[in-house]
């Protein structure tokens, strides 16, 4: 277990469980449990007292969370900040109340930078570069224009920002393919059928090219694309962000053509980074998760030794 020692109000030392506070964006997506296990998991190895707080999807639930980890005086407040603005306010009150604060996952958009230790969380515009240059490779023969549809995450949120602004940055300069419509699931597979069915409902056979910045959103999209008759991963090819097993499933299936990998697993980063600063050791401020790409024919043999 992992402790601080303290002094009591008689000057006596007490020995406690370092407690972490941690704000989790909700339950919308198989990365997002992946990640909660994770962090769930890895507080347990490491003896660390967790207080976890799922805020469906809301930024004010996650400040209201913030602000009862202050209430509570726990040890270290980290988050996965839902959108990147906003976020001011209630971290000045950690600063205040001298508490440490890690940015989990995704990025937050501020101004005075010291009001968090560290940002351990993926570079979410080289995920979208990536996306881009598999594209380019995959259709660098065809003739004519490439249509293409992007099914966004959630507004305002950095994996959203950087994924969109990685892929532009490669496609933008090969004009022959075109960007023809854009949509917000907020990562969510019911919403990324929805959003299809209305592309489909637009755009029909015009769609070349699917980019989904998550994998249930393209999961979703499958569905849609076969409900309206067509073969996804043939008819019309899919590029998606995670690389979760059901993505794997997918691929091996034919319906999902290439996924980015969007690591959940950083959890023990996360408590590594959480003792450093109880030591009172210095961190870098940025960490990033080293990544991969897999296509199709990479699919059944690296299905096996996928963990989430
Ligand atoms: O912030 C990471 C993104 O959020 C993942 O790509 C997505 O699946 C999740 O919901």
């Amino acid at each position: 277990n992992y402790y601080r020692e303290n002094y009591d109000s008689q000057n006596q030392k007490v020995v406690n469980k370092v407690v972490l506070g941690f704000s989790q964006v909700g339950a919308e997506s198989d990365w997002r449990t992946a990640n909660s296990e994770s962090i769930q998991s890895a507080a347990q190895a490491e003896g660390i007292k967790l207080i976890f707080s799922n805020a469906q999807q809301k930024q004010e639930n996650q400040i209201k969370a913030i602000r009862s980890f202050i209430a509570q005086k726990v040890d270290i407040i980290a988050f996965s900040p839902i959108v990147e603005n906003g976020w001011e306010d209630v971290l000045n009150e950690a600063k205040i109340a001298g508490i440490p604060v890690i940015v989990m996952d995704r990025a937050i958009d501020i101004q005075d930078k010291a009001l968090y230790v560290t940002h351990i969380g993926s570079d979410f515009e080289e995920e979208g570069r990536k996306a881009g240059r598999w594209l380019l490779e995959k259709v660098k023969k065809t003739k004519g224009s490439i249509n293409v549809v992007e099914l966004r995450g959630t507004f305002g949120s950095s994996p959203t920002n950087g994924r969109s602004k990685g892929f532009e940055e490669i496609i933008k300069p090969n004009t022959f393919i075109k960007m023809i419509g854009c949509k917000y699931g907020d990562f969510m597979k019911s919403k990324g059928k929805e959003i299809m069915e209305n592309f489909l409902k637009s755009e029909g056979n015009r769609i070349h090219v699917v980019y989904s910045h998550n994998d249930d959103m393209a999961l979703g999209a499958v569905e849609a694309i076969e409900e309206y008759g067509l073969k996804p991963g043939e008819d019309i090819i899919i590029i998606s962000i995670d690389a979760v097993k059901a993505a794997f499933q997918a691929m091996i299936e034919g319906k999902i053509n290439c996924t980015v990998e969007c690591n959940p697993l950083q959890g023990p980063e996360l408590m590594k980074a959480a003792k450093s600063i109880m030591k009172g050791n210095s961190l870098p401020k940025r960490i990033i998760i080293n990544e991969g790409i897999f296509s199709q024919d990479m699919a059944k043999s690296e299905l096996p030794n996928r963990k989430y």
